[in-house]
């Protein structure tokens, strides 16, 4: 058995929930599988490494990216996707979390679910006996980190070393990112006003991974102190899904944190400009900015799907 093939068959069955649960070796063999199948899907070359293959997909909030690239990723990778939005769903009348795990166990070889409360797709893991991957909860969303590092390291050449400046709210984004990138050695600099910094919880798991790869870890109130010398800039919305209701506040608080030409100026010359999207021109970013050359947006959009194939492919295949 190749070095390869080992590391494969350490993924077969586990979740994706945080990429802290994964090595730096790791995260970089799904990079690697990732352009493998980008490369492939280009060239038109077929990949069917989950024939037959079933994955339950529980929305519980909207999506765009998220569901069409698990949705055509399986489908590329010759299996099936069912999309399940939770309205449907008899979770949306009360049946448990666990019970739904341990009944979608008995039809289908993988979950993926979208929703609020993290420790809800952990109960949901611990339950079901397939793997459980995590498309975004209001605390992570390591399968857009995952893409961002995928971008990150076409445009770069590498990850070691490379700052990134994430300004905005310290939310799920932001969470995934710092852990991605303290896994990976980057530099990764924060810009957030007071009060909405990232959570203790995650800036801790940070550090620790921190220590082993390198990386560094910055929190700023500053934005323009966070870009300074940076090879991205990243943002995201101010308002997260659920918390429409004080995205009028939120404007005024996050002001300052737009990315707009002004703020791009402190940051290296060819630094490159990232969001997850959904984007709000004129809030976060401005039109100019992100329509502007030195924006990767729709790349990281695209390479949602290669790096989610690699990774359904590494813990759903037999
Ligand atoms: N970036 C992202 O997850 O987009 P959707 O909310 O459209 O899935
Ligand atoms: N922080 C955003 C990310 C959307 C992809 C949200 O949770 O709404």
């Amino acid at each position: 058995m190749t070095d390869k093939a080992g590391m494969a068959d350490s993924f077969r069955g586990r979740d994706f929930l945080s990429l802290n649960d994964y090595k730096e070796g790791e995260i970089y063999h799904i990079l690697d599988l990732a352009a493998e199948l980008k490369d492939q899907l280009n060239n038109n070359i077929p990949h069917p490494l989950l024939k037959g293959k079933t994955l339950g997909m529980i929305f519980q909030k909207s999506s765009t990216r998220t569901r069409i690239s698990f949705e055509v990723g399986m489908y590329q990778l010759g299996g099936y996707p069912l999309f399940l939005s939770s309205r449907d769903l008899q979770l949306g009348r009360g049946e448990t979390i666990g019970d739904t795990g341990k009944v979608f166990s008995r039809y289908l070889d993988g979950i993926m679910i979208r929703t609020y409360d993290h420790d809800e797709v952990v109960e949901l893991a611990e339950a079901a006996d397939i793997p459980v991957i995590n498309g975004l909860t209001d605390l992570l969303h390591p399968c857009q980190a995952l893409a961002d590092l995928m971008t990150i390291r076409e445009y770069k050449g590498g990850l070691k070393g490379v700052k990134l400046a994430y300004l905005g709210d310290g939310n799920n984004m932001a969470h995934s990112l710092m852990i991605a990138g303290a896994k990976m050695g980057m530099h990764i600099a924060l810009g957030c006003p007071q009060g909405y910094e990232p959570s203790d919880e995650i800036s801790e798991k940070a550090r620790t991974a921190a220590k082993l790869s390198g990386a560094e870890i910055q929190v700023y109130n500053d934005p323009h102190l966070a870009v300074e010398d940076a090879h991205v800039i990243y943002t995201d919305v101010w308002a997260s899904m659920g918390q429409e209701e004080e995205a009028k506040e939120r404007a005024e608080i996050f002001k300052n944190y737009q990315v707009n030409s002004t703020l791009v100026k402190g940051a290296a010359g060819d630094a490159m400009i990232m969001h997850c999207l959904p984007a709000h021109r004129g809030w976060e970013i401005s039109g100019d900015v992100i329509d502007g050359p030195k924006s990767v947006v729709f790349h990281q959009a695209e390479n949602r799907l290669h790096a989610q194939k690699a990774v359904m492919a590494l813990l759903m295949s037999d």
